[in-house]
């Protein structure tokens, strides 16, 4: 019998700091329990390197628009159509927590897809879909929304450090719900929905959209204050003002809601192009000293990422609707500060990492979104980089060159750093983990490789754990 073992538990264990005899026994417990299972399959990318990465790529729909555009579909009773949406795992656990829920899904295309809501009557999300995917929490504004109540499981820390959600959760309140967090779920009740000015204390895109998702169908108006402005808001607002919203000022911090009675059904949206993914592509432009036409992405969403291309040495060229990027010779030392939109992006903080990693001079990153998202850089470190990172900071001192190694991805943005970091080491990576970076790039591998990137995925035979 053969599996396919998503093996992210060596992972876990290494990066909870617990002691050494107690990864050890439980290392030995799972050995025996995978030669009971019988042979395991592992997925992971072979990387040969160095390779200067040339020619065209596509960009793909945005993920995190993605996950908030499918739950708001509950907001509708009827059928809609989704174009652009990115083939990647995020979104088929999506599609299956809202099958579970009653809605009909029909494939039309690798990318498009019909979704029938008319059948939702259950407001309880799958606890254990729920609870291990993030972007589940939207769920609860959505279903609040249509139904009046929703349960979801409670989604945990992540390998980002923690994700509190008490700005959600005021803004339920504040629009008239009551909201319980208890046995692992967040319920969330209400009678009505009375839209209300809502300040948030932090600047949060995941509690900027699920504000917006209870407060659509509410009775009256909401005001959203310090609201975060990211892209994929203002795709969510344009997805829900499609199908008769009334949403004004996305993409500012002062957003206001007019509450709608019903929305549309019958009517077709196509997801914004990924900020994240084409960001990704200009650094591993930069990082492999390459050349890349980036196709289908909108140049105004990757600002801060041009202006620290342009300051490290790299050439970048907007014509519209794609960009292009080139570098030829090592990148210049820079300080980098992770901000909010339209701020420089935590989400392309590590492929940054890779650059400055190789950069000429000692180079410095602050992460101000996320409390944990350096771990990165101890795998880039296995492959010769001279990182040092403490709490927030990480201190690049830059080397010439990267060498091939082992290395293991950390979450779905280490993952893509790690992956660049083989196309520009010398000799072979192996990258491992990879299931975090399917989770939000589209073809990864079959994208690289049309740039020239000499990378496969390799399923292999793993049952060794040694302590
Ligand atoms: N925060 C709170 N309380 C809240 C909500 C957030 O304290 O109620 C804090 C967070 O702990 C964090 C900061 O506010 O320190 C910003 O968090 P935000 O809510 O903006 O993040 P999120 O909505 O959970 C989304 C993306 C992340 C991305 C961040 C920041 C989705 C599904 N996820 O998360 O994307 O890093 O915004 O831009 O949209 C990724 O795609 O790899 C990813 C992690």
């Amino acid at each position: 019998m053969e599996f396919t073992f998503k093996f992210k538990v060596y992972d876990t264990l290494h990066h909870n700091h617990l002691p050494n005899y107690l990864i050890c026994v439980i290392k030995r417990v799972l050995k025996s329990y995978i030669f009971y299972l019988g042979v395991i399959y592992l997925e992971k990318l072979v990387i040969n390197g160095p390779t200067r990465l040339k020619g065209e790529v596509t960009i793909s729909g945005a993920k995190n628009a993605a996950v908030a555009i499918l739950p708001a579909t509950l907001l509708i009773n009827g059928i809609c159509r989704l174009e652009n949406l990115p083939n990647i795992s995020d979104v088929k656990v999506y599609c299956k927590i809202l099958e579970t829920l009653g809605a009909k899904i029909k494939w039309i295309t690798d990318n498009e897809i019909e979704i029938d809501t008319t059948g939702v009557t259950c407001a309880q999300a799958p606890l254990d879909m729920t609870s291990k995917f993030r972007a589940s929490y939207y769920l609860l504004g959505s279903l609040l929304g249509r139904c009046g109540n929703a349960e979801v499981g409670l989604p945990g820390g992540c390998n980002l450090g923690a994700r509190p959600i008490d700005q959600h959760i005021k803004a339920f309140e504040a629009l008239g719900a009551k909201v319980d967090v208890s046995q692992g779920k967040i319920t969330a009740k209400a009678k009505k929905l009375v839209g209300t000015s809502i300040y948030m204390d932090i600047v949060s895109v995941g509690a900027t959209i699920n504000t917006i998702l209870a407060s659509v169908l509410a009775e009256g108006t909401t005001t959203i204050d310090n609201a975060a402005k990211e892209p994929h808001i203002v795709d969510v607002a344009n997805f829900l003002n499609t199908m008769g919203a009334d949403i004004r000022g996305a993409g500012t911090d002062v957003i206001k809601i007019n509450g709608v009675k019903e929305l549309r059904c019958n009517s077709s949206y196509s997801i914004v192009p990924d900020q994240i993914e084409a960001g990704t592509f200009m650094l591993a432009a930069v990082a492999s000293k390459g050349d890349i036409l980036i196709k289908n992405c909108i140049p105004e969403h990757l600002d801060c990422i041009t202006a620290k291309i342009i300051e490290i040495g790299g050439t970048v060229e907007d014509y519209g609707d794609s960009i292009r990027v080139r570098m030829n010779k090592r990148p210049n030392k820079a300080t980098v500060k992770t901000l909010p939109y339209p701020g420089y992006p935590t989400d392309l903080q590590p492929q940054m990492g890779v650059v400055l990693a190789t950069s000429d001079g000692t180079s410095i990153i602050h992460e101000s979104i996320w409390e944990s998202r350096f771990q990165y850089t101890f795998e880039l470190n296995k492959m010769g980089a001279k990182i040092t990172a403490q709490g927030k900071s990480a201190v690049f001192e830059g080397v010439k060159d990267l060498t091939g190694a082992p290395v293991y991805a950390t979450d779905l943005r280490a993952g893509a750093a790690l992956l660049i970091a083989g196309v520009i080491a010398n000799g072979e990576t192996q990258l491992y983990n990879i299931e975090h970076i399917d989770r939000g790039y589209e073809n990864i591998e079959e994208k690289f490789r049309n740039l020239g990137a000499d990378i496969k995925r390799v399923s292999e035979p793993n049952a060794k754990i040694d302590c």
